[in-house]
């Protein structure tokens, strides 16, 4: 079994554990133990992969390995997800204009994730909202007859929600690891 470095977090070692007591060892729970990391922390950190490598009896390149296929896995991603169309009837009535503002307002290129953990932002196909082109998948909700004005607000919404509801979790349970100081 692996040694963790003294600087490790052992809890994520005890949370792989409890992941493969409840999916198994088999090479087929390799993905949902992935997802699930991913879900809980938004990315799969590498010390994640060497425990998920050790527990499972493989080389970290073969984790490394499904993390890379499996594209949504790899990289951090955001508690919400903004997904902004560049097909033909949205890119023109101009999201390469909208893709650049949310890019300014976020402060991260398309595919990247805010600092803060809150948003990821990238460039999907059709989404069915030709007819109000431009538009954007905001989680699951659709948002049409964009500019440049109205895809900032609808994001800074989401980020005002996504604080106010992380801060009333940390008044009853307590702050979690990023709202800590450092
Ligand atoms: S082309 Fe953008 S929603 Fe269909």
């Amino acid at each position: 079994m692996l040694n963790l470095p003294p600087e490790a977090d052992p809890a994520v070692a005890a949370e792989v554990d409890s992941l493969v007591a409840e999916h198994g060892r088999d090479r087929g729970a390799l993905l949902p133990v992935l997802q699930e990391v991913q879900r809980r922390h938004g990315e799969i950190s590498d010390l994640a992969v060497q425990v998920v490598a050790d527990r499972f009896g493989v080389p970290p390149v073969d984790v490394l390995g499904v993390v890379t296929f499996y594209r949504f896995l790899a990289g951090r991603r955001g508690r919400h997800v903004v997904r902004l169309c560049r097909t033909l009837s949205c890119a023109m009535a101009g999201a390469d204009d909208i893709g650049a503002r949310l890019e300014r307002e976020l402060g991260v290129p398309m595919g990247g994730t805010t600092d803060d953990g809150a948003v990821t932002v990238e460039w999907v196909h059709c989404i069915g909202q030709c007819d109000r082109a431009p538009a954007m998948l905001v989680d699951d909700d659709a948002v049409g007859d964009l500019d440049g004005d109205r895809a900032a607000e609808t994001v800074a919404a989401v980020r005002a929600r996504d604080r106010t509801l992380r801060d009333e979790v940390a008044v009853r349970v307590g702050p979690t690891d990023d709202q800590r100081s450092p």
